[in-house]
């Protein structure tokens, strides 16, 4: 009965390739809010309605994580890694022509960067140096957007700001984003408390404002 049925399934099971995707998009957001903001896209909004608006028909989703800081912040960052692993997964194989653009604020940044770039995360309790999103999962990824990262770390190909100073959780000396460096943008002042060592908790909310602009151009270089 089982097989029989089985089989029955797999006659009337279209193949991969025969897959419908007419509703897929051509750009897809995934976006990570900061630390403390409720569900949804929290500062990230206002980048990813500048890069909706610009793309008609793409579409957007918020990485479902806790966004929790303190001594929650560990487990926090854990769960959102993941998540954005398993998001961006689940969307490429439903849709892999849509060309996928990912926007992180604060630790939305933090997690998005862990889960693309591996090297593991020992302060956050990730010891696994593999990146949780398989690279040929990742290639559908053609840009990626971070503001004030707490791995924000000098002297990386893609740091755009006026920060030298290390964040709370830089990455050490040398390893970026490998394969994805070239796709990244990460914005960071010198006086910001989180991603740099300064005192100005406005500037930390203020990356979308001054850099928003720059952060839709270098998008759509990399989008059609
Ligand atoms: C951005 O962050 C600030 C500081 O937490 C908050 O007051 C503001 O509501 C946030 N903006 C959005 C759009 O979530």
């Amino acid at each position: 009965m089982w097989s029989k049925l089985l089989l029955t399934a797999s006659l009337f099971t279209p193949s991969n390739s025969g897959r419908s995707t007419s509703h897929c998009p051509n750009v897809h957001v995934l976006a990570a809010r900061e630390t403390f903001a409720p569900a949804g896209l929290g500062n990230a909004t206002k980048v990813v309605d500048m890069i909706c608006n610009s793309h008609p028909g793409a579409t957007f989703e918020a990485i479902d994580y806790p966004a929790m800081g303190h001594e929650c912040n560990p487990y926090s960052v854990q769960k959102g890694a993941q998540a954005v692993a398993d998001q961006v997964t689940r969307f490429v194989n439903d849709c892999p022509d849509t060309q996928i653009v990912l926007v992180g604020y604060s630790q939305g940044a933090h997690i998005i960067d862990d889960a693309m770039c591996g090297g593991g995360d020992p302060h956050m309790g990730i010891a696994d140096p593999v990146a949780p999103v398989p690279r040929d999962v990742g290639a559908h990824v053609k840009a990626m957007i971070w503001m004030g990262s707490p791995r924000h770390t000098p002297g990386a190909p893609y740091n755009v700001g006026s920060s030298q100073s290390n964040g709370f959780d830089p990455r050490p000396k040398g390893q970026t984003c490998g394969p994805y460096n070239g796709i990244i943008q990460s914005y960071c002042d010198q006086n910001d408390p989180y991603c740099s060592n300064g005192h100005d908790e406005d500037l930390h909310f203020a990356y979308a404002r001054i850099y928003g602009d720059d952060a839709l151009e270098f998008v759509n270089s990399k989008v059609d």
